[in-house]
């Protein structure tokens, strides 16, 4: 687990973004798995950017949702279907027959899910996986107490993150109860997984995350076990751990060697 602590929420963004764009130059069919929500909007933002510059291109690309809320339609304002066309896919050149999406409407939810798993498969799995992070330390929508093992599945949402995304909605009431997401099992297929955090309301999940047993209770602690994790988070997200001092000297000094290792 390497844990990459910024100034501020625009550092976290060049610094994922340069990992995804290194990664695409070793690979021009980059399989991705993309989280929504308010946390990768600057990465996907900062990836349009390579893209209308120039130096990244899209053709070969393939991305895969992390969730989406059950019952919404695909063109629903808050549909993660469409937030990912808004933000990401309409400005690039990505083709649409490598966007995959978990459907807000699937005729038969247990069918689309596997068919989603096999796709992934399939395609070879997840190069890079982006994360954000719940307050209560869900990724994904794997709610505290979801399987580790998990796959992708319907899951009900909790009242907090029901509250917390509520901001996206004119009323509360509005909001889905339900989704589908990858499970944290198919998280941790993903070759390399990139968690991206912002600010204080973060810095409790990121620390029971990083620094606390590996527990169900906050699904983001299993990315401890994963052989290829960057966390990077600023320094309110990451006010509450305890060793901060010792992981900005390991980055620092792994970025003074780097460029002999690459
Ligand atoms: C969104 C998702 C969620 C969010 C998390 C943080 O696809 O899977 O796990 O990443 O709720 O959301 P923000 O970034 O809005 O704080």
């Amino acid at each position: 687990m390497e844990v990459i602590i910024t100034s501020n929420y625009e550092e976290i963004c060049e610094k994922a973004t340069r990992i995804i764009h290194q990664a695409w130059k070793r690979k021009n069919n980059l399989v991705l798995g993309l989280a929504t929500g308010k946390t990768p909007l600057g990465v996907y933002k900062k990836i349009v950017e390579l893209y209308e510059n120039g130096e990244m291109d899209f053709s070969q690309v393939v991305a895969f949702t992390l969730d989406e809320y059950l019952g919404l339609e695909e063109n629903h304002p808050q549909s993660f279907a469409y937030y990912m066309e808004k933000n990401f896919y309409q400005h690039t050149n990505i083709k649409e027959e490598n966007i995959f999406r978990l459907e807000g409407k699937p005729e038969n939810i247990k069918t689309h899910c596997q068919e989603y798993e096999e796709k992934i498969k399939n395609l070879g799995g997840i190069d890079i996986q982006i994360l954000g992070i719940g307050r209560n330390g869900h990724i994904g929508f794997n709610e505290p107490s979801s399987s580790l093992a998990s796959r992708t599945r319907v899951k009900t949402l909790t009242r907090e993150t029901i509250g917390d995304n509520a901001r996206f909605f004119k009323n509360r009431e509005d909001v889905p109860r339900f989704c589908l997401t990858m499970g944290i099992g198919t998280v941790m297929d993903a070759k390399m997984i990139i968690l991206l955090a912002s600010g204080k309301n973060k810095s409790e999940a990121v620390f029971k995350s990083i620094e606390g047993p590996v527990t169900a209770m906050v699904p983001a602690s299993v990315l401890q076990l994963h052989p290829q994790v960057k966390i990077i988070i600023d320094e309110e997200a990451s006010s509450l751990l305890t060793r901060k001092e010792y992981y900005k000297w390991v980055y620092q000094n792994k970025e003074k060697v780097k460029d002999f290792l690459e």
